[in-house]
Parts: structure tokens; sequence; C-alpha cells
């Protein structure tokens, strides 16, 4: 397997070659502005986030069930150096600590999820609730509350319960919907006393489309063309669903809030004097945000999406649409069911309209669209190969928000940059220059009239990044992932963002050069204890076993 910074720099060749068919396009059209110093609206929420798989470990304790991602991460080939997430950073076995580093960090919010085959090993409520899973997220809610870090829980962050996988084909299955209704009327009955935002699916884009069409997630099926289609449908009935649940059984007691979490790239279309550039960009964003947000807010798919896939499934000879229907009742049903929205965004692309041939046999997601992507290699990419740093995306992208959807609440769920595994630096300048220059864009996204409440960093630590297995680091903390203790050690980036939080926002250059100075002054004696912690390590391993 080639080395993560060799798969990049073909990667950027390959872009490069890319935009030079590209001919139309100018880059200098792009000017976006200067730093706007300001400070957010009183009260904003600063948060940071994790999941269950990527951060607790523990994965066979305490009588909790096997996940799609457990027994995924077990075959071998499906993550990079066939890590899992057995023991990730432990934190089942670290409440106090991680809540400790919350504090450090004055935050206002902690975003977590739950595990469902924790409480429920086999996901069905009828089988068996495992009261020991229950009693962990029990502490960890009050162990935040005392410390005055409200919790924002997210019921489904992808660790489907693997029985249910088996049994009935997980998300390709209506049964699904009641399923996961159940899980969440659990989750509301025992912890809705001290929970008010609860958001039902996390990125269900990726469920769908990595886990049923392309096959890179758990459970990994490549049903090209209707995997992600027909899980997606299930998902976002489910979601209703639950969003009901609360409204009629708990909402009058609990007085919380239901929402979901999506995510979306930007799409930006490569020529915007091109009207063809410019319908394909907002196509773009449709088939990803708009696939779940439209139904949710306005009760059935995108036009554009049933244009699309209804044309192209007609060319293929089928009878119906590859895109699933919803009936009249269902359509009421499913609008207007978030009481507030969950935004992840970490990236941008340029697009530009590439008609792809309809043929059957390579029907896809992705030829759906008709369109490529494109990348400027002048964006920052430090770590993951998707994730170029493109702050003005994302103003654009809540304003989107703001104008498609009625100015829905707001709560940013996930935002932030990764490293590559060779730069285990803590010394992480462009981190902070990544969180510095989004949440700058952010600001000015609110002062155009987003009405976005809260922020969460993604993520508080180092994690199991999926098929990425260690290999990709987002957290503001270090995590040691070879010492078995996996103790935590703050980046540089932890010191800017505590005074972003301290200070509500940038209150002008002198201070905010400032912040980063010391910052990165002050990550070099946390890299010194790294690196003596590492030589003992390295020194106990080589010591004679007979010693
Ligand atoms: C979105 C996912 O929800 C999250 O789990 C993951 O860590 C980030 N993307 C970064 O890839």
């Amino acid at each position: 397997m080639l080395p993560r910074c060799a798969i990049s720099v073909c990667h950027v060749f390959v872009l490069v070659l890319c935009l030079s068919s590209a001919e139309d396009f100018d880059w200098t059209k792009n000017d976006h502005g200067s730093f706007y110093y300001g400070t957010f609206p009183a009260g904003f929420s600063w948060g940071a986030g994790s999941s269950a798989y990527q951060t607790e470990g523990a994965w066979d304790k305490d009588g909790k069930g096997l996940s799609i991602w457990d027994v995924f991460s077990h075959k071998k080939g499906k993550i990079q150096q066939n890590d899992t997430g057995d023991s990730s950073c432990e934190g089942y076995h670290k409440i106090k600590d991680d809540v400790g580093l919350m504090k450090e960090l004055k935050l206002n919010h902690y975003r977590f999820s739950i595990s469902w085959p924790r409480l429920i090993p086999t996901g069905i409520k009828s089988d068996h609730i495992n009261e020991k899973g229950i009693q962990y997220y029990n502490e960890l809610i009050d162990h935040l509350l005392e410390n005055k870090i409200t919790p924002i829980v997210t019921l489904y962050h992808w660790d489907l319960p693997q029985f249910l996988q088996e049994r009935y084909g997980g998300w390709q299955n209506i049964s699904m919907v009641n399923h996961f209704n159940e899980f969440a009327n659990l989750c509301f009955e025992r912890f809705g006393n001290r929970i008010k935002y609860w958001m039902t699916f996390n990125n269900p884009w990726s469920v769908a489309v990595e886990g049923y069409e392309t096959g890179e997630h758990a459970p990994g099926l490549r049903l090209r063309g209707t995997g992600a289609y027909k899980a997606a449908h299930h998902i976002i009935k489910a979601h209703a669903k639950v969003w009901h649940t609360y409204d009629t059984q708990w909402r009058a007691k609990q007085k919380g809030l239901v929402g979901i979490s999506l995510s979306g790239d930007w799409g930006e279309p490569v020529d915007i004097t091109n009207q063809k550039d410019i319908e394909a960009a907002e196509r773009y964003v449709q088939f990803y945000l708009g696939w779940f947000a439209t139904p949710i807010f306005h009760g059935d798919y995108p036009q554009v999406m049933k244009d699309f896939i209804g044309r192209k499934s007609v060319q293929q000879g089928l009878g119906t649409s590859r895109l699933p229907s919803f009936s009249p009742q269902e359509k009421s049903y499913i609008k207007g069911t978030c009481d507030f929205l969950g935004v992840g965004h970490f990236t941008t692309r340029y697009i530009t309209q590439k008609n792809h041939p309809s043929a059957r046999s390579s029907s896809s997601y992705f030829t759906d669209r008709d369109l490529a992507e494109l990348v400027d290699p002048r964006w920052p990419d430090p770590g993951s190969e998707w994730l170029y740093s493109v702050p003005w995306g994302f103003r654009r992208l809540l304003n989107f928000v703001k104008s498609q959807y009625g100015n829905p609440m707001i709560y940013v769920t996930e935002n932030g940059v990764s490293e590559k595994m060779l730069c285990t630096e803590l010394c992480d300048d462009w981190r902070i220059q990544y969180f510095k220059d989004y949440t700058n864009e952010m600001l000015k996204a609110i002062k155009d009239g987003v009405n976005v409440k809260g922020y969460t960093a993604w993520s508080l630590l180092d994690k199991f990044e999926w098929d990425e297995g260690y290999s990709e680091r987002f957290g503001l903390y270090y995590v040691d992932f070879r010492n078995k203790n996996k103790p935590r050690y703050p980046k540089a980036s932890v010191q800017f963002y505590k005074r972003i939080i301290s200070s509500n926002g940038f209150p002008n250059q002198r201070e905010v050069e400032n912040w980063r100075r010391k910052a990165v002054e002050t990550c070099s004696t946390s890299n010194q204890l790294l690196a003596a912690a590492r030589r003992t390590s390295k020194e106990h391993a080589e010591l004679p076993k007979t010693l």
C-alpha cells in the first residue's frame, strides 16, 4: 500500500490534470473578502464533539452487543492498517478525564452519541435492555451537567446493531423504522429528563452512500444505483417517526428539541457565468444536504433528484424510478419534523456539468448527478485526502440553508480538520488557521441573518476515523494510541479555541495574533512531554523480559 503522503501527491496531480481541461475557469473570480472582527450573539454555544464507536472503545464490555462497525473493522482489508475501534480512546473508562478536558476548554456543550447495541444488544428492545450501558450514559450525562456542560446527543452515529443487519439487511429494510423508534423512545424515557437537544441521525448521507452504495463503510454493501436511495428513504421515515414520538409523548414534559445532523460540502460553479455549471453546482448540494433536508422541511425529495434519477431510470428501461417516492400521507407526516438543524461541514468543491451515460450497468448515485468535482490545487489540504480548507464555502452553505428551508435554527454539529499520520506535531498551526477562518465565515453568516445558535469543533479527541483507522487525526487533543492508557495531550489549537470561546469571537487583529503566537509557544512544552513519554515507553518495551 502507498504511504498516505504519496497518495496525496498523486491525487493533486490528477486534479491538476482535471483542472486543465476546464478551460474557461478563472480562479481570480473568487475573491472572498477579508477577516471580520466582531463577537457572536450573547448565549452562543461553543462545543466539541465525538461519537460512540469512534471514541468509547470497550467494544465487548459490560454486556454490549456487536455493532456493524465492530464486525466490519474486524474483517481484514477494510480499514487502514486493519485498525479497529476495540479500545480506541478508552472513553468508556475516562468520563472524568474527558470532562476535565472540556472544562479546560470552557465548553458550553459536548456532543456525543449513544451506542444502540450498548443499550440494546440485539437492537430489538423486547429482547433485552443492558442496564450497564444505561449506567454509563447516566454517569456521562450527570458529570457533564455537574460541570455545566450541556449534552447534545446523537441517537445514531452509524453503529447499527449487527443482529439487525444480519436478520433484516439493516437500513435496506423498513422494519428498522420501528426498531429505531423503540431505541429512541428508551433514550427519551431514561435520559430525557436531562437531555434537551436530541439528534436522530448523524450524517445519513454517509450511512446511505458509503454503507450501501460504495461499501467503504459498514456494512460494506455495494448496491449501486439503488442501495443508497433505499437506505436514505428508510432513514428519513425513521427520523420522522422518532420526532413524532417525542412530540406526542415527551415534549410537554421534557421540553427538549429534536433535530437531525446533516452533512454537506458546498458546491461552487466552476464558471459562474455558465448556466450549466450553476445548475450542476446546485444539483451537487441538492443531492447532498438537500436529499435529506428537503423532505424534512418541505415534505418531498428535491425536484432535481426526482427529475434526474427518474429520467435515467426510464432510459435504463426500468418501470419505476430508482429513487423511491413518498405517499401524500407520508409527505405530510415527514414535513416539519425538525426543531433545529444540525449542520456538519468540512470542505468545498468546484462543480462543472458533465453528462454520464445512463447505462444500467453503470448506474450509481454519483453518475445520476451528471457533474464533475474539481478542486483548486492552491487550497490547503493538511490531512484527509478529501478535506481542502475553503472557509468561504461555509458561509455560502449556511446562507443556502437559510434561504432554502425558511431560516431554521442551526447548530453546527461538526467542523474541523485532520492531519496526516506522520505529522504528529502538537503545534497544529494549520488547524488554528482552519478554525479561525471557518468560525469567522460563520460569524459573517450570522451577520447575513443565518440563525446559527452554536458551533461544535470536530473533534475533542483524536479517534478512530472509520475506514481511515487512526491514520487521520481530527482532535483538539492528541491521543497516544500506542500507549495502552491512551493519554491525551493538548494541541496548540486547544489554546486558540479556548480564546475564541472566552471572547465569544474575535476582538481585534492584535489580540487574535497574540492568541496564535502564545498557542504555538505553549505547545512546544506539550511536544516535549509527549516525546519524553514516547522515549520512556519505548525503553520499557525494549527491556529484556527477564529483568
Ligand atoms: C463526518 C462523520 O460524522 C464523523 O464521524 C467523521 O469523523 C468526520 N466526518 C470526519 O471524517
